[in-house]
């Protein structure tokens, strides 16, 4: 039996309202009207828009429950347009940033599905990495939103068992972004030191967020790429959201550079790299954005063997993300 009927289909693909969605974001109709500027005519020119398009853009989403018209032409926050307010969703939703890069990706999703790769050079004219690579601007807004600025304070308890942090030193944060989460380590622990490997341009960023959390004397950010051989003799190589940022065998090469460069005591924890059940999350926007993709513990853990890693624990953390820790073999 069919669930759907056609007025279900055309609800499920509608366009229209996250299009306006992503619109009032980027023109801060929210910020405006928590301003003062409650009447549609104020709301335009504080956000230098079209009166009337504005306005059914407006009512619009009125109609889905966004903002609320007390008065005709006059419009007021609810609970959901206060969101919009928030860093977050900024960040995300910002088609002059690193938003649009997310929003317009999706229609390249049709070749991505027929090719098995990445299409986004099809949107931005550069694949992902060269694309931020090429507008420092768009870059930024990518690692912020990465940062704590869009996900919020990092979990600062990588171990599966805490008493492991004994025979820990160093730790070695590999993809690391701007060092949120190297910085909470380092806070957290206060006789470890740490090294932060990040693309250049992002390293780059990280001296306040060191500098912000009080451990910049006891961290060095080195800028190369994570394809290239690892500082050395870490006791604990971190790699957090990076394995589902590439295919199999880019994912690989990242591990196996963990392993080369591990002590034979260390070992390499990911998270964020395989989901808790049998099957692998869809990761839908991993693939248009980069080709990457969600993997099931049994699919990461061959991607390590092939590496020379063994998985020696699997747990949580307290806010509930898997931790899976590999042993050099
Ligand atoms: C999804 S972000 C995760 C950042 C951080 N680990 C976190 O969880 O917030 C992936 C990171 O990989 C970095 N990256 C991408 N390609 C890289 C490369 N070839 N070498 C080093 N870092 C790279 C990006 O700059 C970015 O900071």
């Amino acid at each position: 039996m069919c669930h759907y009927d056609l007025m279900d289909l055309w609800t499920l693909s509608d366009l229209c309202t996250p299009w306006c969605v992503h619109v009032v974001a980027t023109l801060r109709i929210a910020d405006h009207i928590d301003a003062g500027n409650t009447e549609i005519g104020q709301l335009a020119t504080a956000s230098g828009a079209h009166r009337d398009s504005l306005y059914r853009v407006l009512r619009h989403l009125v109609g889905k429950g966004l903002f609320q018209e007390p008065a005709p032409g006059r419009f007021a926050l609810n609970e959901a347009a206060r969101a919009l307010l928030e860093p977050p969703v900024r960040l995300g939703f910002d088609l002059d940033g690193f938003g649009g890069r997310m929003a317009h990706a999706w229609g390249t999703l049709l070749s991505a599905v027929r090719s098995g790769g990445p299409a986004y050079h099809e949107a931005f004219g550069l694949g992902f990495w060269e694309d931020l690579d090429a507008h420092p601007d768009i870059a930024a807004g990518f690692d912020a939103l990465m940062g704590p600025a869009g996900h919020g304070v990092p979990d600062p308890n990588v171990l599966v068992d805490p008493a492991d942090w004994a025979s820990v030193s160093t730790v070695v944060d590999v993809g690391g972004g701007t060092g949120g989460l190297l910085a909470e380590v380092l806070r957290a622990r206060p006789q470890v030191r740490g090294t932060l490997v990040d693309l250049p341009r992002t390293v780059a960023g990280s001296g306040e967020v060191f500098q912000a959390a009080g451990v910049a004397d006891r961290v060095t950010a080195v800028g190369q790429s994570f394809f290239d051989p690892l500082p050395p003799r870490g006791d604990l190589y971190l790699l957090k959201s990076v394995l589902s940022d590439w295919p199999d065998r880019e994912a690989t090469t990242i591990l196996r550079r963990c392993a080369e460069a591990t002590r034979p005591s260390g070992r390499v924890v990911v998270f964020n790299g395989a989901g808790p059940g049998e099957e692998a999350s869809p990761e839908l926007l991993m693939m248009v954005l980069v080709g990457g993709k969600g993997r099931t513990l049994d699919e990461l853990s061959a991607l390590a063997r092939e590496a020379g890693l063994e998985v020696s624990s699997v747990g949580r953390q307290p806010s509930g993300r898997v931790i899976v820790e590999y042993r050099p073999t």
